[in-house]
């Protein structure tokens, strides 16, 4: 089995982050989204894996990732030209699946369990198809499935208004060969773009088999910023605790990661946090729920529910909630009460 993982796309719902990078780079507890994916393909066996990518940010996916050795994969990079759906994507990488089965992974989806039973499930029952669906608050953000009274998939919507089933498609999907004319019968959607729902839908309609399967354990997609941070609440709330930096005078509790290098004087964290590298943070009082980044400068600072990447620095400011973009800064006369930012690239924020 081969592994195709989207990391094309725009990543419009997150800007302005993805203004200046890929959205499946955007850090999940200090660890890039993707690297998630490519984890659990490598624990599943699937090693020989195709990236697609988008033109734009293509370039960043390929230095960050490489050829996959040290996630024990074969990694090579497909370009789609235009982010024109999910199943164009597929398309454009048949070259590479070469009618081989294919698990198709997106690369800013989370899955808790991995993909391992799936794969096993997929290769010794043979279906088709092999969907994974979950039951969701709010169906209209997904693709959706509606199951017969006695299981069996019977319709494919994408993001339907009105939803007749709260059963989403989870961003992992397998397929044997018939994928190839799946994809090449179906027409572009009414918003322009090759579905995945579509194709999928034409392996019902002809016959093929189509196997759901619900996912046991959490799932995210990080589409959005709310979803990101939860995502985040999500992976940290399962972390271990380790303290590989300095942790001068103040108070550290519950599961909190310090990476090499950096210092803690006289803070305050209550984990579940992460901070990474090099990191150096004076009165500050930092936690629950918070991933920090290397090389990041916090003084006099309160941080909880957020992420903040690498590189950034925050002076006096109280933060919640909070999405803040590589090597950016806020200081200057900060409110008196948490401000929820959400914070791009290089931005600085000063105070009155
Ligand atoms: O997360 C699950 C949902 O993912 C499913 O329920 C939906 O059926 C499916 O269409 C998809 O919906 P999204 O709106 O979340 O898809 P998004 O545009 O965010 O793309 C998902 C990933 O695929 C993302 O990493 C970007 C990448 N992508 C997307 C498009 C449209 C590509 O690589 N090429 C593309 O053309």
């Amino acid at each position: 089995m081969k592994g195709l993982v989207l990391s094309g796309g725009t990543g419009s719902r997150l800007r302005p982050i993805t203004f200046s990078m890929a959205k499946q780079l955007v850090p999940v507890a200090n660890k890039p989204i993707l690297f998630y994916g490519l984890g659990d393909l490598a624990e599943a066996g699937v090693t020989d894996v195709a990236i697609i990518i988008a033109p734009q940010t293509g370039d960043e996916i390929r230095h960050a990732v490489g050829d996959g050795s040290r996630f024990g994969l074969n990694i090579e990079y497909v370009v789609q030209a235009e982010p024109l759906g999910l199943a164009h994507a597929l398309k454009t990488a048949l070259p590479f699946i070469d009618g081989d089965d294919v698990l198709m992974y997106l690369g800013d989806n989370l899955v808790k369990h991995g993909v391992a039973d799936v794969v096993a499930d997929f290769e010794s029952d043979r279906p088709n198809c092999q969907i994974l669906l979950t039951e969701v608050e709010d169906p209209t953000q997904f693709g959706v499935a509606e199951l017969s009274s006695g299981g069996e998939v019977e319709r494919l919507v994408e993001k339907p208004s009105n939803p007749r089933s709260n059963l989403a498609l989870v961003g992992v999907y397998l397929f044997d060969q018939t994928v190839a004319e799946a994809v090449n019968a179906i027409e572009p959607s009414a918003r322009g773009e090759l579905e995945i729902t579509d194709a999928i839908q034409y392996l019902v309609t002809t016959g093929r088999r189509v196997r759901p399967s619900l996912v046991t354990g959490w799932w995210k997609d990080t589409g959005r910023k709310e979803d990101l941070l939860h995502a985040n609440v999500l992976v940290l709330s399962d972390l271990d605790g380790r303290l590989d930096g300095e942790v001068v005078g103040g108070e550290v509790r519950g599961n909190v990661q310090l990476g090499a290098g950096s210092q803690l004087v006289d803070c305050s964290v209550t984990g579940p946090v992460a901070i990474g590298r090099n990191a150096r943070l004076v009165r500050t009082t930092v936690g629950p729920n918070t991933a920090i980044g290397d090389d990041c400068r916090l003084v006099d600072a309160r941080v909880e529910s957020s992420i903040i990447l690498n590189g950034s620095e925050i002076h006096g400011w109280s933060l919640r909630d909070s999405l803040v973009g590589r090597g950016s800064s806020l200081r200057g006369g900060a409110p008196a009460n948490y401000a929820e930012v959400t914070l791009g690239e290089r931005c600085e924020v000063v105070g009155e």
